[in-house]
């Protein structure tokens, strides 16, 4: 049930906000956000001892402390994340830099649980949060992935002390609606990651003769790959099977590339076996991919597989943007010259959407100061520095798009271009996490066994 009123959410993430602007939307609909109570206050008040204004270099750019009790003692923030992987940490510390400048006095703990799409994050989390002892805030996928928090009461509705008008009018309106995925504003998304991309090492591919813009559709691929192996030393594919969700996202790319998004809200709607030739097929085509990956494909992650593209060894990735937030910390591995991407072959007008977002446990350690986080995340100046580093574009309508770079203004317009904007299933927005595991227990048992009847089951089953 909540899978159609989902796809409702994500087509309305459409270009049309983008357009509009901010201003214009400051009076969109997300009734019933301000009724309820929770102001984050229901936990320690976040004051835990410790006194020293913390080397603060003086920029004292602090918006005052709304909220705040009076209290002048620095707080500490506590921040569970991945972002440890190329390039991710830049920007998260460009992050961190924004906001300790606008608020010096909050002393940032730093918990980082790595492991490319949050695979260790989990449980960490979540032994933290029934225990009653959770972080400030942690790293999380809006949407479906937030309601295992939302059924048990464990996040504050933000949606009066962060979430405020302003914020509001400037959000896409399918991101807010993520945020709230029980009714209350729960979530401060920062980010929209690309998920249907097709990375290539561009010398590679001019040495192979190979031209990515005229492969058409996921078997056109398959025939590249041949040749590639046939003809070449490189890699033709470098994908990493350490962990299954890499091999999820792209049997979801598989399948949008031949059947359609319309196919594939179906499937995460849950009804698979209407599908069921459709879903065998990508199946077929994912094993056959599978052939010609490194050989150390199940003890890389997808960094390391992406060094090997940077170093002129691979030749495709089939991964969400966050590979380019690599590229450009990688030296002298220039957009255009050394590496471009084209839409997974099929997809051209899809933008499948992977997004971040940041929440307010209860029981918050400190509450004053996830606010002041959390307010910041949401903030145009926040956006603007996380982004271009990250591989990025911003859920906020209005940040200047001047320092995105020209591949992600080249995202940024496909976004806007865009006819839909579906969510991904291997990064948490698009079906429970319980599925999402089942599923990726079924895909790290077809990295093993490229087994399509037991996959098939396994994704019947698992929905
Ligand atoms: C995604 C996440 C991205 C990026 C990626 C690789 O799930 O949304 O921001 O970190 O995993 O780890």
């Amino acid at each position: 049930m909540s899978h159609d009123s989902r796809s409702d959410d994500d087509d309305r993430l459409t270009r049309r906000h983008y357009v509009a602007g901010a201003g214009t939307l400051a009076t969109v609909g997300i009734a019933g956000c301000s009724d309820s109570g929770g102001d984050g206050s229901d936990g320690s008040d976040g004051s835990d001892g410790s006194d020293g204004s913390d080397g603060s270099d003086g920029s004292d750019g602090s918006d005052g402390s709304d909220g705040s009790d009076g209290g002048d003692s620095a707080s500490e923030l506590e921040i569970i994340h991945w972002w440890t992987a190329g390039g991710e940490q830049d920007a998260y510390q460009a992050l961190l830099d924004g906001f300790r400048e606008e608020h010096p006095d909050v002393e940032i703990t730093d918990n980082p649980a790595p492991g490319g799409a949050g695979s260790a994050i989990d449980t960490v989390v979540q032994n933290r949060v029934i225990d009653g002892n959770p972080p400030s805030t942690f790293q999380i996928w809006p949407g479906q992935a937030l309601t295992p928090y939302t059924d048990e009461g464990l996040l504050e509705d933000i949606g009066d002390s962060v979430w405020d008008e302003e914020m509001r009018g400037a959000y896409l309106d399918g991101v807010i609606d993520l945020a709230q995925p029980a009714g209350d504003l729960v979530a401060v998304p920062i980010n929209i990651h690309r998920l249907n991309n097709l990375f290539f090492n561009v010398s590679v591919l001019d040495d192979a003769d190979v031209d990515a813009t005229d492969i058409d559709d996921p078997q056109g691929l398959l025939g590249v790959l041949e040749t590639l192996d046939a003809e070449t030393d490189v890699t033709p594919l470098v994908h990493q099977t350490q962990s299954p969700w890499s091999s999820l996202q792209l049997w979801e790319s598989i399948f949008i590339g031949q059947q359609g998004v319309d196919d594939y809200q179906t499937v995460i709607g849950g009804d698979v076996s209407s599908l069921e030739d459709e879903v065998r097929s990508a199946l077929d085509l994912l094993a056959s991919y599978l052939e010609y990956i490194p050989e150390d494909a199940g003890s890389i992650s997808w960094d390391q597989g992406n060094d090997q593209l940077i170093e002129g060894n691979a030749a495709f990735l089939h991964q969400g943007d966050w590979a380019a937030g690599q590229y450009s910390s990688a030296d002298g591995f220039e957009f255009g010259s050394d590496w471009d991407m084209v839409p997974f072959p099929g997809t051209t007008g899809v933008y499948q959407s992977v997004i971040d977002s940041f929440v307010f446990p209860t029981n918050n350690p400190s509450p004053e100061a996830t606010e002041q986080f959390l307010n910041y995340a949401g903030s145009v100046d926040a956006q603007e520095r996380f982004n271009p580093i990250k591989g990025s574009i911003p859920p906020r309508t209005d940040v200047p798009m001047d320092e995105f770079g020209d591949f992600l203004s080249r995202q940024f317009e496909d976004f806007q271009n865009s006819n839909t904007q579906p969510p991904a299933i291997a990064h948490g927005t698009a079906v429970a996490p319980a599925i999402q595991s089942a599923l990726e227990e079924t895909f790290a048992n077809f990295n093993e066994n490229r087994d399509v009847d037991a996959a098939y089951q396994g994704i019947v089953d698992a929905f």
